[in-house]
């Protein structure tokens, strides 16, 4: 085979393998294999009333989602080819709303680490005075950094 023809493959798999869907529900400890890190966004609700989320990229629109008091909504993916990879969200409560980058490069420092085994976390909460982020569970506001603010 020509060169050509073996870095044309070589770009081919890696993209379609980063085009797969996002997966909506990550089981505990499963980590994807993936060119780059696998992530695990998860986006938690600590108003007492239901918030509506929805959760898109450029190539995913993970739906319009209902979350009561600490339910939340997760899904993984591999970082894409580029790292470019970027989800945003739109938010309800009541008569506010909310639309910002849930991921991409600016959020990776609030995220946790991972390892060989586990795949990087980045923790979302909604509270009524706003969106924090952080890197793994600790009592709020231990470690948490408010990003947004309701409109
Ligand atoms: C992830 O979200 C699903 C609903 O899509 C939920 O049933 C599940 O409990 C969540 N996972 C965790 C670890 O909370």
């Amino acid at each position: 085979m020509k060169i050509a023809t073996i870095i044309f493959v070589f770009l081919y798999l890696v993209f379609n393998t980063n085009a797969s869907p996002v997966a909506k529900t990550p089981t505990a400890n499963t980590k994807k294999v993936c060119l780059w890190d696998h992530w695990v966004i998860y986006i938690f609700n600590h108003i007492k009333d239901p918030i509506h989320v929805r959760v898109k990229s450029e190539d995913d629109d993970l739906g319009d989602h209902t979350l009561a008091l600490n339910q939340n909504e997760n899904f993984s993916f591999c970082e894409n080819f580029l790292l470019t990879t970027m989800f945003y969200a739109d938010f309800k409560w009541k008569g506010k709303t909310a639309l910002f980058v849930l991921f991409d490069k600016n959020v990776w420092p609030h995220c946790g680490k991972g390892s060989l085994k586990k795949s990087r976390v980045c923790l979302w909460i909604v509270r009524d005075d706003g969106f924090y982020v952080a890197g793994e569970w600790a009592p709020f506001p231990d470690g948490w950094t408010k990003m947004y603010d309701w409109s």
